[in-house]
Protein backbone atom coordinates (compact mmCIF):
# COMPACT_ATOMS: atom_id res chain seq x y z
CA UNK A 1 0.00 0.00 0.00
CA UNK A 2 1.10 3.01 -0.37
CA UNK A 3 3.14 5.52 1.82
CA UNK A 4 0.59 8.22 3.19
CA UNK A 5 3.29 10.57 4.43
CA UNK A 6 5.00 10.40 0.84
CA UNK A 7 1.67 10.91 -0.94
CA UNK A 8 0.53 13.92 1.23
CA UNK A 9 4.71 15.51 1.37
CA UNK A 10 4.27 15.27 -2.24
CA UNK A 11 0.85 16.79 -3.14
CA UNK A 12 0.12 18.34 0.08
CA UNK A 13 0.99 22.58 0.21
CA UNK A 14 4.06 22.85 2.10
CA UNK A 15 1.80 24.56 4.44
CA UNK A 16 2.92 22.52 7.75
CA UNK A 17 5.67 21.06 9.51
CA UNK A 18 3.74 17.48 10.30
CA UNK A 19 4.99 15.19 12.68
CA UNK A 20 6.01 11.93 11.53
CA UNK A 21 2.70 10.04 12.76
CA UNK A 22 -0.14 9.21 10.58
CA UNK A 23 -3.66 9.30 13.07
CA UNK A 24 -6.12 6.29 11.54
CA UNK A 25 -8.59 5.77 14.68
CA UNK A 26 -9.41 6.79 17.73
CA UNK A 27 -11.71 7.25 20.69
CA UNK A 28 -12.34 9.54 23.56
CA UNK A 29 -9.38 11.06 24.43
CA UNK A 30 -7.07 7.85 22.45
CA UNK A 31 -6.11 8.01 19.21
CA UNK A 32 -4.00 5.32 16.96
CA UNK A 33 -1.45 5.82 14.56
CA UNK A 34 -0.93 3.56 11.39
CA UNK A 35 1.67 1.49 13.40
CA UNK A 36 -1.03 0.59 15.65
CA UNK A 37 0.72 2.76 18.61
CA UNK A 38 -1.97 4.08 20.76
CA UNK A 39 -1.66 8.24 22.52
CA UNK A 40 -3.48 9.96 25.04
CA UNK A 41 -4.27 12.94 22.75
CA UNK A 42 -3.91 16.26 25.03
CA UNK A 43 -4.04 18.49 21.64
CA UNK A 44 -7.66 17.48 20.56
CA UNK A 45 -6.64 18.38 17.13
CA UNK A 46 -5.66 22.19 18.98
CA UNK A 47 -8.84 22.33 20.57
CA UNK A 48 -11.67 21.06 18.53
CA UNK A 49 -12.58 17.90 19.85
CA UNK A 50 -14.46 18.84 23.06
CA UNK A 51 -15.44 15.96 23.93
CA UNK A 52 -12.90 13.36 22.50
CA UNK A 53 -12.73 11.62 18.94
CA UNK A 54 -16.39 9.74 17.78
CA UNK A 55 -17.77 10.88 20.75
CA UNK A 56 -21.55 8.98 21.07
CA UNK A 57 -23.68 11.71 21.78
CA UNK A 58 -21.54 14.11 19.13
CA UNK A 59 -21.87 11.45 16.76
CA UNK A 60 -25.05 10.23 17.44
CA UNK A 61 -26.34 14.37 16.76
CA UNK A 62 -24.17 14.48 13.53
CA UNK A 63 -25.06 11.07 11.57
CA UNK A 64 -29.17 11.51 12.72
CA UNK A 65 -28.86 14.92 10.73
CA UNK A 66 -26.68 13.63 8.23
CA UNK A 67 -29.22 11.08 7.34
CA UNK A 68 -32.02 13.90 6.90
CA UNK A 69 -29.93 15.95 4.52
CA UNK A 70 -26.54 17.38 4.57
CA UNK A 71 -26.40 21.16 3.50
CA UNK A 72 -28.85 24.05 2.44
CA UNK A 73 -28.18 27.14 1.16
CA UNK A 74 -28.89 30.34 3.52
CA UNK A 75 -31.82 30.68 1.22
CA UNK A 76 -34.24 28.08 3.00
CA UNK A 77 -34.78 27.89 7.33
CA UNK A 78 -33.00 24.81 8.66
CA UNK A 79 -33.64 23.45 12.52
CA UNK A 80 -30.03 22.70 13.15
CA UNK A 81 -28.66 26.53 12.69
CA UNK A 82 -31.43 28.18 14.39
CA UNK A 83 -31.37 25.91 17.32
CA UNK A 84 -28.09 26.42 17.37
CA UNK A 85 -28.20 30.32 17.39
CA UNK A 86 -30.74 29.99 20.09
CA UNK A 87 -28.99 28.28 22.30
CA UNK A 88 -25.55 30.36 21.92
CA UNK A 89 -28.05 33.34 22.63
CA UNK A 90 -30.38 32.24 25.83
CA UNK A 91 -26.51 30.67 27.42
CA UNK A 92 -24.68 33.99 26.88
CA UNK A 93 -27.08 36.52 27.18
CA UNK A 94 -26.27 37.39 22.73
CA UNK A 95 -28.81 38.77 20.82
CA UNK A 96 -27.99 37.23 17.48
CA UNK A 97 -25.17 34.58 15.79
CA UNK A 98 -23.19 35.06 12.27
CA UNK A 99 -22.25 31.43 11.35
CA UNK A 100 -19.03 30.76 9.18
CA UNK A 101 -16.47 28.14 9.01
CA UNK A 102 -13.69 28.71 11.14
CA UNK A 103 -12.16 31.45 13.59
CA UNK A 104 -10.82 34.03 11.29
CA UNK A 105 -14.37 33.88 9.88
CA UNK A 106 -15.58 34.84 13.03
CA UNK A 107 -12.95 37.33 13.34
CA UNK A 108 -13.90 38.33 9.99
CA UNK A 109 -17.07 39.05 10.46
CA UNK A 110 -16.20 40.75 14.16
CA UNK A 111 -14.05 43.34 12.12
CA UNK A 112 -16.77 44.32 9.47
CA UNK A 113 -19.79 44.66 12.24
CA UNK A 114 -17.50 46.57 14.38
CA UNK A 115 -16.89 49.02 11.04
CA UNK A 116 -20.09 49.20 10.31
CA UNK A 117 -21.43 50.03 13.67
CA UNK A 118 -18.88 52.84 13.96
CA UNK A 119 -19.95 53.95 9.87
CA UNK A 120 -23.77 54.39 11.30
CA UNK A 121 -22.73 55.53 14.71
CA UNK A 122 -20.18 57.78 14.04
CA UNK A 123 -19.68 58.87 10.55
CA UNK A 124 -16.65 57.57 8.43
CA UNK A 125 -13.27 57.60 9.48
CA UNK A 126 -13.57 55.57 12.96
CA UNK A 127 -12.59 52.34 11.28
CA UNK A 128 -9.41 51.24 13.26
CA UNK A 129 -9.38 48.23 15.87
CA UNK A 130 -6.88 48.23 18.80
CA UNK A 131 -5.68 44.52 19.24
CA UNK A 132 -2.71 42.94 21.21
CA UNK A 133 0.75 42.51 20.75
CA UNK A 134 1.63 38.86 20.35
CA UNK A 135 -2.34 37.77 19.56
CA UNK A 136 -3.08 35.83 16.99
CA UNK A 137 -6.40 36.23 15.13
CA UNK A 138 -6.46 34.03 11.77
CA UNK A 139 -5.10 33.42 8.47
CA UNK A 140 -6.80 35.61 5.84
CA UNK A 141 -5.23 38.97 5.10
CA UNK A 142 -7.35 41.05 7.26
CA UNK A 143 -7.28 38.66 10.53
CA UNK A 144 -3.56 38.25 9.95
CA UNK A 145 -3.23 42.19 10.42
CA UNK A 146 -5.46 42.35 13.36
CA UNK A 147 -2.59 39.74 14.69
CA UNK A 148 -0.11 41.35 16.40
CA UNK A 149 2.82 39.76 15.44
CA UNK A 150 5.65 40.77 13.05
CA UNK A 151 6.49 37.68 12.15
CA UNK A 152 3.08 37.33 10.69
CA UNK A 153 3.06 40.39 8.19
CA UNK A 154 5.61 39.84 5.66
CA UNK A 155 5.26 38.23 1.73
CA UNK A 156 1.79 39.28 2.45
CA UNK A 157 1.46 42.58 1.72
CA UNK A 158 -0.79 45.04 1.08
CA UNK A 159 -2.93 44.72 3.72
CA UNK A 160 -5.68 46.62 4.93
CA UNK A 161 -5.24 49.50 7.02
CA UNK A 162 -7.35 49.91 10.53
CA UNK A 163 -5.21 47.93 13.28
CA UNK A 164 -3.25 49.07 16.26
CA UNK A 165 -1.55 46.99 18.53
CA UNK A 166 -1.53 47.64 22.46
CA UNK A 167 0.70 45.63 24.88
CA UNK A 168 -1.24 42.95 26.63
CA UNK A 169 -1.97 43.57 30.55
CA UNK A 170 -1.06 47.25 30.25
CA UNK A 171 -4.38 49.55 30.34
CA UNK A 172 -2.41 52.14 29.50
CA UNK A 173 -1.01 51.45 26.59
CA UNK A 174 -4.20 50.80 25.24
CA UNK A 175 -5.77 54.34 26.47
CA UNK A 176 -2.89 55.88 25.07
CA UNK A 177 -3.94 54.42 21.12
CA UNK A 178 -7.97 54.90 21.94
CA UNK A 179 -7.09 58.42 22.90
CA UNK A 180 -4.82 58.94 19.96
CA UNK A 181 -6.63 57.26 16.51
CA UNK A 182 -10.15 57.33 15.34
CA UNK A 183 -11.31 53.69 17.11
CA UNK A 184 -14.55 51.95 16.60
CA UNK A 185 -13.17 48.51 18.79
CA UNK A 186 -11.04 46.86 20.48
CA UNK A 187 -10.05 42.91 20.30
CA UNK A 188 -8.76 40.40 22.37
CA UNK A 189 -8.03 36.80 23.34
CA UNK A 190 -8.94 36.06 27.11
CA UNK A 191 -5.79 33.87 26.66
CA UNK A 192 -3.45 34.39 23.95
CA UNK A 193 -3.29 30.98 22.71
CA UNK A 194 -0.71 30.71 19.85
CA UNK A 195 0.91 33.39 21.59
CA UNK A 196 2.43 30.99 24.61
CA UNK A 197 -1.20 30.57 26.64
CA UNK A 198 -0.79 33.82 28.33
CA UNK A 199 -3.87 35.01 29.71
CA UNK A 200 -4.77 38.37 30.85
CA UNK A 201 -5.35 40.04 33.89
CA UNK A 202 -9.04 40.50 35.72
CA UNK A 203 -7.18 44.37 36.08
CA UNK A 204 -6.14 44.70 32.79
CA UNK A 205 -9.69 43.30 31.00
CA UNK A 206 -11.99 45.41 33.60
CA UNK A 207 -9.65 48.71 32.94
CA UNK A 208 -9.97 48.44 29.07
CA UNK A 209 -13.93 47.88 29.75
CA UNK A 210 -13.81 51.22 31.48
CA UNK A 211 -11.56 52.18 28.28
CA UNK A 212 -14.19 51.29 25.62
CA UNK A 213 -17.07 52.55 27.45
CA UNK A 214 -15.00 56.16 27.68
CA UNK A 215 -14.46 56.21 24.07
CA UNK A 216 -17.48 54.81 22.58
CA UNK A 217 -15.44 51.37 21.66
CA UNK A 218 -17.41 47.87 21.20
CA UNK A 219 -15.83 45.61 23.34
CA UNK A 220 -14.87 42.35 21.46
CA UNK A 221 -13.59 38.94 22.69
CA UNK A 222 -11.47 36.18 20.54
CA UNK A 223 -12.91 33.09 22.16
CA UNK A 224 -11.97 30.65 19.30
CA UNK A 225 -9.70 28.89 21.66
CA UNK A 226 -10.82 29.59 25.17
CA UNK A 227 -14.29 29.33 24.38
CA UNK A 228 -16.65 26.10 24.56
CA UNK A 229 -16.16 25.29 27.97
CA UNK A 230 -12.59 25.19 27.38
CA UNK A 231 -11.25 27.79 30.01
CA UNK A 232 -13.78 26.10 32.64
CA UNK A 233 -16.57 28.92 32.32
CA UNK A 234 -18.50 28.44 28.71
CA UNK A 235 -16.75 31.70 27.65
CA UNK A 236 -13.29 32.94 29.34
CA UNK A 237 -15.33 36.58 29.59
CA UNK A 238 -17.26 35.38 31.95
CA UNK A 239 -14.28 34.96 34.45
CA UNK A 240 -13.79 38.89 33.50
CA UNK A 241 -16.72 39.97 35.00
CA UNK A 242 -16.98 42.59 32.04
CA UNK A 243 -20.12 42.55 29.43
CA UNK A 244 -18.49 42.05 25.74
CA UNK A 245 -20.49 43.58 22.37
CA UNK A 246 -19.15 41.09 20.04
CA UNK A 247 -17.51 37.66 20.72
CA UNK A 248 -16.57 35.34 18.31
CA UNK A 249 -15.87 31.05 18.59
CA UNK A 250 -15.00 28.18 16.72
CA UNK A 251 -13.01 25.08 17.26
CA UNK A 252 -14.54 23.31 20.18
CA UNK A 253 -17.82 24.69 19.37
CA UNK A 254 -18.30 21.66 16.18
CA UNK A 255 -16.67 19.44 18.39
CA UNK A 256 -14.73 17.88 15.17
CA UNK A 257 -16.67 19.69 12.29
CA UNK A 258 -15.79 23.34 10.73
CA UNK A 259 -17.98 26.02 12.17
CA UNK A 260 -17.20 29.53 13.39
CA UNK A 261 -19.85 32.12 15.29
CA UNK A 262 -19.53 35.74 15.43
CA UNK A 263 -21.91 36.79 18.57
CA UNK A 264 -23.56 40.28 19.01
CA UNK A 265 -24.62 41.53 21.82
CA UNK A 266 -27.27 44.64 22.39
CA UNK A 267 -24.99 47.12 20.81
CA UNK A 268 -24.17 45.29 18.02
CA UNK A 269 -27.65 43.14 17.73
CA UNK A 270 -28.63 45.19 14.33
CA UNK A 271 -25.26 46.34 12.83
CA UNK A 272 -25.65 43.51 10.31
CA UNK A 273 -28.45 43.80 7.40
CA UNK A 274 -30.07 41.68 4.91
CA UNK A 275 -26.75 41.67 2.30
CA UNK A 276 -24.35 42.79 4.49
CA UNK A 277 -22.49 39.49 4.97
CA UNK A 278 -22.99 35.75 4.02
CA UNK A 279 -21.45 32.52 3.79
CA UNK A 280 -22.27 29.30 1.51
CA UNK A 281 -21.35 26.65 4.42
CA UNK A 282 -21.75 29.20 7.43
CA UNK A 283 -24.83 27.50 9.92
CA UNK A 284 -24.15 24.02 7.87
CA UNK A 285 -26.95 21.84 9.36
CA UNK A 286 -24.22 18.88 10.09
CA UNK A 287 -22.05 21.02 11.90
CA UNK A 288 -24.93 23.09 13.40
CA UNK A 289 -26.44 19.88 14.54
CA UNK A 290 -22.69 18.38 16.02
CA UNK A 291 -22.62 22.27 18.05
CA UNK A 292 -26.26 21.86 19.74
CA UNK A 293 -25.31 18.76 21.15
CA UNK A 294 -21.01 20.02 22.38
CA UNK A 295 -23.20 23.53 23.92
CA UNK A 296 -26.39 21.92 25.04
CA UNK A 297 -23.66 19.50 27.54
CA UNK A 298 -21.67 22.00 28.68
CA UNK A 299 -23.55 22.17 32.06
CA UNK A 300 -22.01 23.33 35.55
CA UNK A 301 -21.14 19.57 36.15
CA UNK A 302 -19.84 19.55 33.30
CA UNK A 303 -17.72 22.91 33.70
CA UNK A 304 -16.44 21.97 37.23
CA UNK A 305 -14.80 18.80 35.75
CA UNK A 306 -13.15 20.76 33.79
CA UNK A 307 -11.79 22.91 36.50
CA UNK A 308 -10.77 19.76 38.48
CA UNK A 309 -9.11 18.57 35.59
CA UNK A 310 -6.87 21.79 35.46
CA UNK A 311 -6.30 22.39 39.14
CA UNK A 312 -5.39 18.59 38.59
CA UNK A 313 -2.62 19.55 36.40
CA UNK A 314 -1.41 22.25 37.60
CA UNK A 315 -1.00 21.27 41.42
CA UNK A 316 0.53 17.85 40.25
CA UNK A 317 3.19 19.82 37.58
CA UNK A 318 3.83 23.50 40.25
CA UNK A 319 7.31 23.29 41.58
CA UNK A 320 8.48 20.38 40.06
CA UNK A 321 12.08 19.55 38.34
CA UNK A 322 12.33 20.29 35.12
CA UNK A 323 8.73 23.13 35.02
CA UNK A 324 9.54 26.57 35.32
CA UNK A 325 5.63 27.70 35.22
CA UNK A 326 2.09 26.67 34.51
CA UNK A 327 -0.31 29.11 32.33
CA UNK A 328 -3.54 29.68 31.18
CA UNK A 329 -7.05 28.96 32.22
CA UNK A 330 -9.16 25.72 32.65
CA UNK A 331 -7.81 23.18 30.02
CA UNK A 332 -6.10 25.45 27.99
CA UNK A 333 -2.70 25.17 30.29
CA UNK A 334 1.55 26.22 28.82
CA UNK A 335 3.82 24.23 30.63
CA UNK A 336 7.12 26.58 30.96
CA UNK A 337 9.89 23.75 30.58
CA UNK A 338 13.64 24.20 31.99
CA UNK A 339 14.48 21.45 28.98
CA UNK A 340 14.12 22.21 25.15
CA UNK A 341 10.25 22.34 24.60
CA UNK A 342 10.94 19.83 21.05
CA UNK A 343 13.16 17.43 23.38
CA UNK A 344 10.54 17.33 25.47
CA UNK A 345 7.81 17.00 23.15
CA UNK A 346 9.33 14.17 21.36
CA UNK A 347 10.14 12.26 24.23
CA UNK A 348 6.90 12.73 25.01
CA UNK A 349 5.02 11.50 21.91
CA UNK A 350 8.11 8.61 22.13
CA UNK A 351 6.05 7.65 25.75
CA UNK A 352 3.13 7.90 24.14
CA UNK A 353 1.16 10.77 24.91
CA UNK A 354 0.57 13.77 22.70
CA UNK A 355 0.66 17.42 23.87
CA UNK A 356 0.91 20.36 21.37
CA UNK A 357 3.55 23.23 21.33
CA UNK A 358 3.09 26.99 22.23
CA UNK A 359 5.87 29.75 21.61
CA UNK A 360 8.61 27.95 23.83
CA UNK A 361 5.92 25.71 25.74
CA UNK A 362 4.46 22.33 25.95
CA UNK A 363 0.53 23.26 25.36
CA UNK A 364 -1.98 21.29 26.95
CA UNK A 365 -5.90 20.87 25.18
CA UNK A 366 -7.12 17.91 26.06
CA UNK A 367 -10.60 16.55 26.06
CA UNK A 368 -12.98 18.54 28.42
CA UNK A 369 -14.58 15.01 29.64
CA UNK A 370 -10.50 13.38 29.55
CA UNK A 371 -10.48 10.40 31.99
CA UNK A 372 -8.46 11.08 35.37
CA UNK A 373 -7.01 7.61 34.55
CA UNK A 374 -5.59 9.38 31.07
CA UNK A 375 -4.50 12.41 32.55
CA UNK A 376 -2.61 11.20 35.11
CA UNK A 377 -0.83 9.03 33.22
CA UNK A 378 -0.18 12.00 31.02
CA UNK A 379 1.00 14.34 33.96
CA UNK A 380 3.32 11.34 35.14
CA UNK A 381 5.11 11.22 31.60
CA UNK A 382 5.38 15.20 31.58
CA UNK A 383 6.96 14.90 35.00
CA UNK A 384 9.17 11.94 33.91
CA UNK A 385 10.81 13.47 30.58
CA UNK A 386 10.78 17.42 32.02
CA UNK A 387 13.37 15.91 34.28
CA UNK A 388 17.18 17.30 33.71
C1 LIG B 1 -7.55 32.91 19.10
C2 LIG B 1 -7.63 32.43 17.69
N1 LIG B 1 -8.30 33.16 16.79
C3 LIG B 1 -8.43 32.75 15.51
C4 LIG B 1 -7.87 31.58 15.08
C5 LIG B 1 -8.05 31.14 13.66
O1 LIG B 1 -8.93 30.07 13.61
P1 LIG B 1 -9.07 29.17 12.28
O2 LIG B 1 -7.77 28.45 12.11
O3 LIG B 1 -10.23 28.29 12.55
O4 LIG B 1 -9.34 30.12 11.15
C6 LIG B 1 -7.17 30.77 16.00
C7 LIG B 1 -6.54 29.52 15.56
O5 LIG B 1 -5.64 28.99 16.17
C8 LIG B 1 -7.05 31.21 17.33
O6 LIG B 1 -6.38 30.49 18.25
Amino acid sequence: MADIKEIDKQYVANTYARFDIEIVSGKGSRVVDSNGKEYVDLGTGIAVNTFGLCDEQWTEAVTKQLSKFQHTSNLYYSEPCARLAELLCNKTGAKKVFFGNSGAEANECAIKVARKWAQDKKGAGDYSIITLKNSFHGRTVTTLMATGQDVFHKDFGPFPEGFLYAEANNAESVRALAENNKCCAILMEPVQGEGGVLPLTKEFVTEVARIAKEFDLLLMFDEVQTGNGRSGTLYAYEQFGVSPDVVTTAKGLGGGLPIGACMLFEKTETTLLSGDHGSTFGGNPIAAAGAVSIISRLDEPCLQGVRERSDYIISSLTGKPGIKSITGMGLMLGIELEKDVNLVLSECISRGILPIKAKNKLRLLPALNIPMADLEYAVRVILEVSKQ
